[in-house]
C-alpha cells in the first residue's frame, strides 16, 4: 500500500494498477525503449491520484472514468511525441524542482510585434535579454487571434497556429529552443477562459452542431443570464457592459465575460477539458515551459455567486497539472487571477491542492500596494495588507511586477483600510486620482480605466515612466539632471527593488528598464481607441535601446539600475522563493521592512517611499542580529547615522545582510 495524503485518490493496487492503466496506451507506448516505458508508468504512478482526485471533485464517478483513460491517452501521445531535447529538459527539472524558485530567476514580458517585429526577430533581442540576466520571456499572446480587435489576441481562433505576422509554429519551436539554450524559458499565454467568436468550436455552434453548441454557455432567454447578473460583477464595463451578448446565429445569450467577442466555454462539459489538455501537451511539445492560465479565476459559474475563484477551478487546474506532470514535468503553470488579496494565495494550492495546481501566481497585492505607498508616501497599510496574506507554499512562486501590460485595479480591502485608520473606498478613489495625475500635485499621468459609476471604481492604466512622474518632468522640459527627473529615476527603481526583493520570479514588462512613456498614439490603432491599456504597450523605442550603456540618458541609468538590482538579486540566497518574507512592525510610517530568513542567514529589506531621508532603528537592528550588516545593493557596510540608526535616501532602498 502507498502512503498517500489526505485528498489524494489512490491508484489503488498501486504498480499492478498503473499496469492495467497503460494497458489501455499500449498501442501508442509499443514503439518506446523499456526505460522511456517505465518512466511513463513511475510519473504516472507518482501524478495519477493527483489527477484523479480533481477529476472526482467536479464530475461523477462514470464521467471521470471515462475522462481518465481519454486524458492518459492524450499524456500518452504527446510522451511518445515529445522531442528527446525536451525528455532531457524533463528530466533535468526533476534534478532540480526548485529551478523557478532560484533568484537567479528574472523574467521579461512583451508583446511580440512591439518588441521585435517578430518571432525570428526575437532572436535579434537575444543580447538585450541576456545583458539584463533575463531567464523567463513571457511573449504575449502569439496564437492566432480573430481579425480586427482581438484584445491584444487574448480572443484565440486557433490555439495551434500562429499570428500569421509574426511567424509560424515552426518559428515558434525555433525561438523556445534557442531561448532554451541561453537558459531562458518561453511562457506563453493559455487563453483558457474563451476563445474568439471566430474560433471553430464557437463556429460550429454557431452552425448548429448541439456537440459544440455544448462547449459554451447558451441560454434562449433572459430568464438565466438575469438570474446570474444579479451577483457578477462587470470586468469591462465601459466598452463591454454585462456578462452575455446576444448572438442572432445562436440564437441565444452567451456568456462573454470580457468583450462580446471573447466566449466562455464551459468547463463543466468533459470535451473542454480534453480540448485544453490537449492545447497544453500541443504547447508543451512545440517547447513552450511555462503556460500562463490567463483569467484562470473566471472558468466556473455557480449562479449566485460572483463565478470567480470558485472550487472547481483548483480540482481542474489540478488535473491539468498532474497531466503535466506526466508528459511533460519540465512544464510549469502559472495562474494569472488578479483577486482579491485572500483569495490570492489559493492559486499557490491551499489545503488539499497544496503542491497540485500551478508553481507561479501573480502578486497583484504586492503591485498594488507599492504604488499605494509610493503615492501616499506611507508604508502602514502595505505593511498591514502584506503581513496580512498567508505566506506562499514553500514549494511556489510568486510572480512579482511593478505593472504589467493590464489596468492597475485598487484590490486593497476595507478590513486592511480600517485596520490602519482608512477609509477604503476613500483611498482607493484617492489613488485613482493620484496616478490619473487629477490630485493637486501629483506627477503621475495615467489614464482611468473602466470608470464604473455604479461602484466608483475607477482602475488606471499607465506605463512606469508615467505613473512615477517622469512622463511629467520630461513634458515639462526636465533634462537629466532635474531632479523630478532624478526622483522619478529613483521611483522606479524603487519598485523594481521592491518587486526583486521579494522573492519569486520578478518579471519587468517591456519598456520600464528604459523608462519608455508609453505610447501616445494609442487611439489611433483601429479596434484599441477605447482601450487605454495601449497606452502602456509600447513598441521599442530604438533609440531608448540604444542609448541603454549610456549612464548620462535616462534610459541609461534604469537599464543599469534594473540589471544592478538583477545582478546582486542573483547573488543572494535569501532571496530564493521557498523563503517567506516576513513584514516587520513600522517604525518610521515611510520605512517599509522585510526580512527574510534563510538558513544561511537573514535578509532585511527597507524601502523608502517617501521624498525625504528616513531612518530605520540602529537599536531593531542589533536585536535582529544584524548589527554590523553590509547593504548588498552598495556592497558596503549599512550607513549608520549619528544616532546610530540606519539612513535612507529618499525612494531608496537597502538589502542589509552579514557579510
Ligand atoms: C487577462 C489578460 C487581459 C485580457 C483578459 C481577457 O486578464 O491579461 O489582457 O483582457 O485576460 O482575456
Amino acid at each position: 500500500m502507498h502512503e498517500v495524503a489526505a485528498g489524494q485518490v489512490p491508484v489503488e493496487g498501486g504498480l499492478a494498477e498503473v499496469e492495467v492503466l497503460l494497458g489501455g496506451v499500449d498501442d501508442v507506448l509499443a514503439d518506446l525503449s523499456p526505460e522511456r516505458r517505465e518512466l511513463f508508468a513511475l510519473r504516472v504512478e507518482r501524478w495519477w491520484p493527483d489527477l484523479r482526485a480533481g477529476l472526482a471533485a467536479v464530475h461523477d464517478p462514470g464521467t471521470a472514468a471515462v475522462l481518465e483513460q481519454r486524458l492518459l491517452r492524450a499524456a500518452a501521445t504527446a510522451y511518445a511525441e515529445r522531442e528527446p531535447e525536451l525528455h532531457r529538459l524533463d528530466q533535468a527539472r526533476t534534478l532540480r524542482p526548485d529551478w523557478f524558485q532560484e533568484p537567479g530567476m528574472l523574467g521579461y514580458a512583451a508583446y511580440t510585434e512591439r518588441y521585435a517585429g517578430t518571432l525570428a526577430g526575437v532572436h535579434g533581442r537575444l543580447d538585450h535579454l541576456r545583458e539584463l540576466g533575463v531567464t523567463y520571456l513571457h511573449l504575449m499572446p502569439v496564437l492566432q487571434p480573430r481579425e480586427g480587435d482581438s484584445d491584444g489576441g487574448y480572443a484565440v481562433a486557433d490555439y495551434r497556429a500562429v499570428r500569421s505576422d509574426l511567424g509560424d509554429v515552426e518559428d515558434l519551436r525555433e525561438l523556445a529552443r534557442a531561448l532554451r539554450a541561453q537558459g531562458t524559458s518561453l511562457v506563453l499565454d493559455l487563453v483558457l477562459n474563451h476563445v474568439a467568436r471566430e474560433h471553430e468550436w464557437a463556429r460550429r455552434a454557431r452552425e448548429g452542431d448541439p456537440r459544440y453548441r455544448a462547449y459554451f454557455h447558451v441560454h434562449p432567454d433572459r430568464e438565466q443570464p438575469d438570474a446570474y447578473e444579479r451577483t457578477l460583477p462587470e470586468v469591462f464595463p465601459d466598452f463591454a457592459p454585462g456578462n452575455f451578448t446576444w448572438d442572432d446565429e445562436l440564437d441565444g445569450w452567451v456568456w462573454t465575460t470580457f468583450n462580446s467577442f471573447q466566449w466562455d466555454v464551459d468547463w463543466s462539459n468533459p470535451d473542454v477539458l480534453v480540448e485544453y489538455a490537449e492545447v497544453v501537451l500541443f504547447l508543451a511539445n512545440l517547447g513552450v515551459e511555462v503556460l500562463r492560465l490567463d483569467a484562470i479565476a473566471f472558468i466556473w459559474k455557480r449562479l449566485g455567486t460572483d463565478c470567480q475563484n470558485q472550487p472547481e477551478v483548483h480540482s481542474l487546474t489540478q488535473v491539468l497539472r498532474a497531466l503535466a506532470r506526466v508528459a511533460c514535468p519540465a512544464v510549469l503553470l502559472k495562474a494569472e487571477a488578479i483577486v482579491s488579496p485572500h483569495q490570492l494565495v489559493q492559486y499557490l494550492g491551499q489545503g488539499e491542492h497544496h503542491g497540485r495546481v500551478s508553481d507561479l501566481a501573480y502578486h497583484n497585492t504586492l503591485m498594488v500596494q507599492f504604488w499605494s505607498m509610493v503615492a501616499s508616501q506611507d508604508v502602514r497599510l502595505a505593511a498591514q495588507a502584506l503581513g496580512a496574506l498567508p505566506a506562499a507554499p514553500s514549494s511556489a512562486a510568486w510572480i512579482t511586477y511593478v505593472r504589467c501590460h493590464d489596468d492597475i485595479g485598487w484590490a486593497i480591502t476595507d478590513e486592511d483600510a480600517a485596520a490602519v485608520g482608512l477609509d477604503g473606498y476613500q483611498h482607493r478613489s484617492f489613488l485613482s486620482d493620484w496616478f490619473s495625475g487629477a490630485f493637486g500635485g501629483s506627477p503621475a499621468r495615467g489614464l482611468v480605466f473602466q470608470e464604473n459609476p455604479a461602484t466608483g471604481d475607477r482602475r488606471i492604466s499607465g506605463s512606469a515612466a508615467a505613473l512615477t512622474g517622469l512622463v511629467a518632468a520630461q513634458d515639462d522640459g526636465a533634462g537629466p539632471g532635474d531632479p523630478r527627473v532624478d526622483a522619478a529615476v529613483a521611483r522606479v527603481l524603487l519598485g523594481h527593488a521592491l518587486v526583486m526583493g521579494w522573492g519569486g520570479v520578478p518579471v519587468l514588462w517591456m519598456g520600464d528598464e528604459l523608462g519608455l512613456r508609453g505610447d501616445d498614439a494609442w487611439a489611433s490603432e483601429p479596434g484599441h481607441e477605447s482601450d487605454n491599456r495601449w497606452a502602456h504597450r509600447p513598441w521599442m523605442d530604438e533609440a531608448a535601446l540604444g542609448a541603454r550603456h549610456d549612464g548620462t540618458t535616462v534610459p541609461g541609468r534604469l537599464f543599469a539600475g534594473v540589471r544592478h538590482l538583477a545582478g546582486v538579486r542573483a547573488s543572494l540566497p535569501h532571496l530564493h522563493a521557498s523563503v517567506a518574507s516576513e513584514v516587520l512592525e513600522v517604525h518610521d510610517p515611510g520605512v517599509l521592512a522585510v526580512l527574510r530568513r534563510h538558513p544561511v542567514g537573514d535578509l532585511l529589506a527597507l524601502y523608502n517611499a517617501t521624498q525625504d531621508w528616513r531612518s530605520y532603528p540602529g537599536w531593531r537592528l542589533e536585536e535582529l542580529g544584524l548589527g554590523g550588516a553590509h547593504d548588498a545593493l552598495t556592497g558596503a557596510p549599512v550607513h549608520r547615522g549619528d544616532d546610530g540608526n540606519v539612513w535612507l535616501a529618499p525612494w531608496s532602498a537597502a538589502w542589509l545582510r552579514m557579510p
